[in-house]
């Protein structure tokens, strides 16, 4: 990714982007891997047994996630900042040295969950090895490091914003980034109390992917239909206001739906079903906005009349398409299924949650991020217009085609515990294993595995696109 087409205003920042990017990308392999490491153990039991046991590689797994996710979240903002505000980054040099550090520490945090994996249950486990908390594992250590990284990239963005033009998306992306990086914090405190802990685990969790990345994909779904189709700014931030307005609206209190079982007060019911029953229309809203800018773009000319396609970089365009979609099926829909307490009674916690989980993480998240890696890819090389090579049209079929069948087998595995495990059996021990141990069930494992190959597959033509493409003077016009 690292070519050197780069010049101009700008052009630190781009290249650092591109670091983040990098990074990003490879430990979204690692994530995959990982993945398939838990799916063939619930397939295989055997499978590594107390070598990578499935605790640890299920840890891996979605730490990773999380962490290619916020790698590739930065990148992105320092891509469009100086695209944004018309200068440099202010603080570069210091954005580049926190790369290293941040990068460095992952790095530490994964060997040691490679080749520790646990420790005593202590203040040192959570000081060197992890912390417990599913998602965000990340030892104090590193949690006092990704805290002073985030601090210089929020001081870098403001820095930014304030000297440079500032745009709406400017704004928006200041105030969430204040906010996405001031909630980690309510995941780095440990008590006795497991509900407390859970209370302010969700904070982070939650308020997250249902507020603060949620505003940051319509701040960068607004870039990027200006960058790709040249739509109207004044049109695209209107839309981006009333997206976040809806957005905080609902998705704040919408955090009820974690707190209707882990002992907080019942008043949660209602607030979480309410609020939280309204977050697909902010979906729908991005949904429309996309196709609305999208429809607009259609049909344009050129001076002799004929008509042109007005999209610069086809392959991001794609991914920014299926994040509409994705975000809307995967958040939205299979998130509203069980969000209100009567229906969450019985599906809390099978398989249905990590149907949901996956479709939406990837539908609302991955999607788009791939989608600004061609972005960068295209700026690097410079090429004016972008077009699908035959591995970016395998990659996205076979990631989003085999991430629909998981979701698919996901969901049919969850119809079962909910069926066998709460409904006929009542949530009792005996009932938890009986809900795994049919037919269904297991044979939705295996599906769960073979789609987690095609993923896979997809993931190696992703790798061998961004290495290759934009290198060939095809698409160069
Ligand atoms: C992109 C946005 C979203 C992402 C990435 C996401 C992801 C997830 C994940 C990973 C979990 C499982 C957490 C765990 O390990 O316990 C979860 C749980 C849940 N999500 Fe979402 N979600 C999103 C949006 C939504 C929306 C919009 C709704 C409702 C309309 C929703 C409703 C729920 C509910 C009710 C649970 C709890 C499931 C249970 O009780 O087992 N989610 N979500
Ligand atoms: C090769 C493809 C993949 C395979 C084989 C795979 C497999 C798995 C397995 C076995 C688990 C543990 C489930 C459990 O505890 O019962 C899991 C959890 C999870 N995976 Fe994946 N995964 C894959 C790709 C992805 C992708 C692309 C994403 C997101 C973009 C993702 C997000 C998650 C999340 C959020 C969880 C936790 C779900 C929950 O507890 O509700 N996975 N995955
Ligand atoms: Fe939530």
């Amino acid at each position: 990714m690292a070519s050197n087409h780069l010049t101009g205003i700008g052009r630190e920042s781009k290249q650092l982007a591109t670091w983040y990017f990098t990074f990003a990308a490879i430990l979204f392999g690692a994530q995959l891997l990982f993945g398939l490491v838990a799916a063939i153990q619930y397939v295989m039991p055997a499978f590594l047994f107390e070598v990578l046991d499935f605790s640890v590689a299920r840890m891996l797994h979605i730490n990773a996630l999380v962490v290619w996710m916020v790698f590739a979240m930065f990148g992105a903002v320092y891509w469009l900042l100086p695209d944004e505000t018309g200068i440099e980054t202010v603080g570069i040099k210091i954005g580049k040295l926190l790369f290293w550090v941040f990068a460095a520490a992952i790095v530490v945090v994964v060997l040691v969950y490679l080749f520790i994996q646990v420790g005593p249950a202590d203040e040192m486990s959570i000081w060197f090895i992890h912390e417990g908390r599913e998602y965000i594992e990340a030892p104090r250590w590193a949690d006092f490091g990704i805290v002073v990284v985030a601090l210089g990239f929020v001081a870098n963005l403001f820095l930014t914003g304030i000297k440079g033009k500032q745009t709406g998306i400017v704004t928006v992306l200041m105030a969430d980034m204040i906010a996405f990086s001031g909630l980690y914090l309510c995941g780095m405190f440990f008590t006795d109390n497991i509900s407390m802990d859970q209370y302010w685990w969700w904070w982070v969790i939650h308020l997250w992917v249902e507020a603060t990345w949620e505003v940051y994909v319509g701040a960068l779904a607004a870039y990027g239909l200006i960058t790709m189709l040249g739509a109207h700014r004044k049109v695209v931030e209107m839309w981006l206001w009333i997206e976040v307005t809806m957005l905080f609206g609902s998705g704040i209190l919408g955090l009820g739906h974690h707190y209707f079982w882990i002992g907080t007060p019942e008043y949660w019911w209602e607030i979480g079903a309410l609020f939280s029953a309204l977050e697909p229309l902010p979906l729908v809203a991005m949904f429309i906005h996309v196709l609305y800018d999208w429809g607009k773009t259609q049909g344009e000319q050129d001076a002799q009349g004929k008509e042109v396609s007005v999209i610069r970089n086809k392959p991001a365009f794609t991914w920014f398409v299926l994040n509409a979609f994705g975000n809307f099926l995967g958040a939205g829909i299979w998130g509203f299924f069980h969000t209100l307490p009567q229906v969450n009674l019985y599906t809390h916690g099978t398989q249905f949650t990590s149907a949901h989980g996956h479709l939406a993480f990837y539908g609302a998240y991955a999607t788009i991020l791939v989608g600004m890696m061609y972005i960068a890819i295209q700026g690097t090389n410079g090429i004016k217009v972008m077009n699908h090579t035959k591995s970016s049209i395998w990659a996205v079929s076979l990631l989003t085609g085999g991430m629909m069948g998981m979701t698919v087998a996901l969901t049919i595995a969850g119809y079962v515990q909910v069926l066998v495990s709460r409904a006929q059996m009542g949530a009792t021990w005996a009932a938890y294993f009986d809900g795994q141990s049919g037919i269904w069930f297991a044979q939705a494992m295996d599906w769960r595995l073979i789609m987690g190959v095609v993923m896979f597959a997809g993931f190696a033509l992703l790798a061998k696109d961004f290495l290759t493409t934009g290198k060939a003077p095809v698409h160069q016009r």
